[in-house]
C-alpha cells in the first residue's frame, strides 16, 4: 500500500477537523466563491473547505488519499443535504482521472503539501486548473517556528525517508 495513504488512514483526522469548522468557513468566505464555480479541494480531509464552498453554491470535488476521510466527507455532505459536492479517493501527485483545465479554483489547505513529490503535485494542480483559474494553498513553511511545524519536524524524524514531506525535512 502507498505509505502516504497508510499514514493518513491510520488515525482519525476527523477529530481534529471538527475543531476547524469556523476557520474553514472563514477562509472560504474570502476566496470569492460563486454559484457554479468549479472547485477542486485537494487533500480535502472530511471537507473543512469543500463543504463551505459547496454551501456557497460552488460545484465541488474533494480529493483525498485517505478512504476513511473520503467516506467521512461524503457522509457530511449527505447529512447536510448538499448535492453539489462529492468526495473521491485520489493522490495529489497523480490526478490522472481528472481532465486538463477542469477547475476554476483549486484549493489545498495543509493537504497536497503532505504528498511526498511536490513537483508532481504542482504540475498536476496546474494541469487541472483552467487557464486564468486560481490555485490557493495553505502550507506549513520550512523552518517555521510555530508549534505545528515543530510537531511535523519531530514526526518526520520517525517516518521512513521515502515518505517524508520535503518541507519538514
Ligand atoms: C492536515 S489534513 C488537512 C485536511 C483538510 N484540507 C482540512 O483543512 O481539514 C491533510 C490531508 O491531506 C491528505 N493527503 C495527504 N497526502 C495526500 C496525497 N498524496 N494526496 C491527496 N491527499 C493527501 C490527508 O489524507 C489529509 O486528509
Amino acid at each position: 500500500m502507498n505509505p502516504n495513504k497508510a499514514l493518513w488512514e491510520k488515525g482519525d483526522f476527523t477529530r481534529i477537523a471538527a475543531s476547524m469548522r469556523d476557520s474553514g468557513e472563514g477562509l472560504v468566505a474570502k476566496l470569492g466563491v460563486t454559484k457554479g464555480l468549479k472547485v477542486l479541494d485537494l487533500g480535502c480531509g472530511d471537507g473543512t473547505t469543500a463543504i463551505p464552498a459547496a454551501r456557497l453554491g460552488a460545484d465541488v470535488l474533494g480529493v483525498d488519499i485517505a478512504s476513511n476521510l473520503v467516506a467521512a466527507g461524503n457522509n457530511r455532505a449527505r447529512e447536510l443535504g448538499l448535492t453539489n459536492v462529492r468526495f473521491q479517493e485520489g493522490d495529489a501527485s497523480n490526478l490522472g482521472e481528472l481532465a486538463d483545465d477542469s477547475f476554476d479554483l483549486v484549493v489545498s489547505i495543509f493537504g497536497a503539501m503532505f504528498a511526498p513529490k511536490p513537483f508532481d503535485v504542482a504540475k498536476e494542480m496546474v494541469r487541472v486548473t483552467k487557464p486564468g483559474g486560481r490555485i490557493v494553498m495553505g502550507n506549513w513553511i520550512p523552518g517555521d517556528p510555530t508549534l505545528i511545524a515543530q510537531v511535523l519536524k519531530t514526526s518526520a524524524a520517525y517516518t521512513p525517508r521515502h515518505q517524508r514531506v520535503s518541507s519538514v525535512r
